[in-house]
């Protein structure tokens, strides 16, 4: 059952981008029920809530492993950082390939030019960096090194949270509770840290 669990979630993971892709194919075939009036722009919303998601899924492994004490979990971080890298270059895609149409100035000058995006370009390039050396023959060359680079982590999560605050014109609340999460997951992580009676009365160990 075990051995299950990995390929499961995989395809569980996949299953947004699947769905989309399935909404594209059927606006190709000329049924644009699911894309509303402006395709690139739901596109681009769309794929922004799963990066958000993903990426907080991928900070929440950590604080679930202890709470559940489920140390498989452990064996499932690697690939839900990635999707979350995935999730955030499929939003990335979007943006250069339909709001942009691949035309590279304008994305040089959306970027010196809107705080947002230069956000959530520095939160990709930070997940870009950190998947690259995701792997176990970067772990092992980079030794002590690897653990602070992928701290790196709660900087690109810090960084997205912003994007979308920047975003946010009226309704705050998805805003606020993407900075609750996010304080949470953060949050337990100092604790965890930092305080060895939270540690022992609060949180399961190995
Ligand atoms: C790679 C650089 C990025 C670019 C160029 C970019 C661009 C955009 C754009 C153009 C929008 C639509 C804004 C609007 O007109 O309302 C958007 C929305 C959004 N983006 Fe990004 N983004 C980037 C990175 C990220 C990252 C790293 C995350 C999170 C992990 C993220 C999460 C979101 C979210 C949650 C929304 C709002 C969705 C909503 O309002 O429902 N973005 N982004």
């Amino acid at each position: 059952m075990q051995k299950l669990i990995k390929p499961l979630v995989f395809v569980a993971l996949l299953g947004p981008a699947a769905w989309w892709a399935f909404i594209i194919w059927r606006a190709y075939l000329g049924d644009v029920a699911y894309l509303g009036p402006d395709p690139p722009k739901t596109l681009a919303l769309v794929s922004g809530e799963w990066s958000i998601r993903f990426l907080m899924l991928a900070l929440a492994v950590t604080p679930l492993r202890y709470l559940f004490n489920y140390a498989y979990l452990w064996r499932l971080r690697r690939m839900v950082g990635l999707y979350a890298f995935f999730y955030v270059s499929l939003h990335f895609i979007v943006f250069v390939l339909l709001l942009l149409e691949l035309d590279f100035s304008a994305l040089a000058k959306e970027l010196s030019e809107r705080p947002y995006i230069t956000l959530g370009f520095m939160s990709w390039i930070l997940l870009l960096l950190l998947t690259m050396t995701s792997f176990n023959r970067a772990q092992r060359a980079l030794g002590r090194n690897w653990k602070r680079l992928h701290r790196g982590a709660y900087i690109a999560a810090i960084l997205a949270v912003m994007h979308l605050i920047w975003i946010v014109r009226s309704d705050f609340g998805e805003a606020l509770l993407y900075v609750v999460i996010l304080a949470v997951l953060l949050g337990y992580r100092v604790l965890h840290k930092y305080s060895p009676k939270a540690r022992q009365f609060a949180f399961r160990k190995l």
